[in-house]
């Protein structure tokens, strides 16, 4: 059983007592120390093992920029991931270059590629298809195309982003005649992505991966007489969501990945090693704070909070398990399995199903494990409930760094 890095931080009931009377609960609250150690941990692993390396933090797990702008401040040549105009935005608001960062989209619309042109973002495109409307409106010194090279890995079969039952990439087959097309069409400059699935713990897989990768980039690189300036592993690199779970050894997977690397490429000739993380940096430095409003007893029992699948989907959306802890008393001895859900008009509303806890009465705090990555970033308004508060843990001073929405923000867009 593996203790939780923030374990200590929920045994002081007083802290949580404070946010959620200064900002009201449910809260987002996220430690900057771990943010730190995730960041300084993946650097140190890539600069122990990798000439060439460019860590692009993926937007869409948390786009706050606020925590963006702490990330720089860590790790000043930290680039961004972004799947959007919007995550073009918060890159460049919270400081990132944004030449060195990568914009990987998919089924990608006239819009969304001239946001992408417009930034000098280095553009990846998911399809052909998709190189044909980029060709309409301009065409960059440099592009990517996404590889799926015919198998993916993934926590849940809907996190698993490659392989035949996956929307995106450009199977194996026809990755050569995406680049040959490019090339023909006067783009000189070529980088090489894949990102084959996400919450990953098996340390074994990601060394095939990238095999599997390197396999096709020698292949395009021969048949084309072209050099890959960068390749991308993507992100997928997962935590622990679950006591029985094991954190990867971040020092071996780099390690590991490297002996595969230079065992394609000279190290003196070898493209940069990109890599897109957006779990591992942010996820278990989230917790979601919220309160017991009701506790009920019918068929089966359950636990309401005040959060929700609005507030958190991963659950809902995955049936994801996230730890579960009593603010204060995270030890106190198991006395009930209830599920844990929230207000909102659908049976799938749930944050846990069957769920061994110690006694709750209504009005007391819980933390909610693990939700600093697709947290905040997949909340939503249905029933028309505002979204939450987040705020920054800078040691043991919270600062808010997103106000709760109000409901009349929630309509600003309203013609009433
Ligand atoms: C293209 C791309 N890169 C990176 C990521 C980040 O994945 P993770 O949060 O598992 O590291 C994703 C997640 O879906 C992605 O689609």
């Amino acid at each position: 059983m593996n203790a939780h890095p923030l374990y200590k931080l929920i045994t002081d009931k007083t802290l949580f007592e404070v946010i959620a009377k200064r900002f009201g609960s449910p809260t987002y609250i996220y430690s900057k120390e771990r943010i730190e150690n995730n960041l300084r941990s993946l650097n140190h692993s890539l600069s122990s093992y990798f000439k060439r390396y460019n860590i692009c933090y993926a937007l869409k797990a948390n786009s706050n920029p606020h925590l963006v702008k702490v990330m720089k401040g860590i790790l000043p040549s930290l680039s961004a991931d972004c799947s959007s105009p919007g995550e073009i935005f918060v890159a460049e608001q919270s400081g990132i270059n944004l030449q060195n960062c990568i914009f990987t989209g998919n089924y990608e619309s006239e819009g969304d590629l001239k946001s992408a042109l417009r930034a000098g973002i280095h553009i990846n495109l998911d399809d052909i298809t998709s190189f044909h409307r980029l060709k309409s409106i301009g065409l960059p010194a440099e592009i990517s195309f996404r590889l799926n090279p015919g198998f993916g890995k993934g926590k849940f079969a809907e996190i698993t982003t490659a392989g035949e039952k996956a929307k995106f990439g450009i199977p194996k087959e026809d990755i050569i005649s995406a680049y040959r097309l490019a090339r023909e069409s006067g783009v000189k400059e070529f980088g090489l992505q894949c990102m084959a699935g996400s919450g990953v713990l098996d340390e074994n897989y990601f060394p095939k991966l990238l095999s599997a990768i390197l396999d096709s980039a020698r292949e395009i690189e021969t048949t084309l007489k072209i050099r890959f300036n960068h390749i991308s592993i993507g992100g997928g690199f997962g935590i622990p969501y679950h006591e029985d779970e094991s954190p990867l050894n971040i020092d071996t997977v780099f390690s590991e990945l490297s002996k595969v690397f230079y065992s394609y490429y000279e190290p003196s000739g070898a493209p940069a090693f990109w890599i897109e993380p957006g779990k591992y940096i942010m996820g278990d430095a989230g917790i979601l704070l919220a309160k017991v409003i009701g506790i009920k007893h019918s068929y089966k029992k359950y636990i309401g909070l005040d959060a929700g699948m609005e507030t958190l989907m991963r659950p809902a959306l995955y049936k994801a398990y996230h730890r579960i802890y009593k603010i204060g008393d995270p030890d106190a001895p198991i006395q009930i399995t209830a599920d844990f859900t929230g207000s909102i008009c659908e049976n799938t509303d749930r944050l846990a199903y069957d769920r061994p806890f110690p006694k709750v009465s209504e009005g007391d705090l819980i933390a909610i494990m693990d939700t600093g990555a697709y947290g905040f970033s997949m909340a939503h308004n249905f029933n028309t409930r505002p979204r939450p508060a987040e705020v920054l843990l800078d040691g043991d001073n919270p600062v808010l760094i997103r106000k709760r929405e109000t409901i009349e923000e929630i309509f600003l867009n309203c013609n009433i």
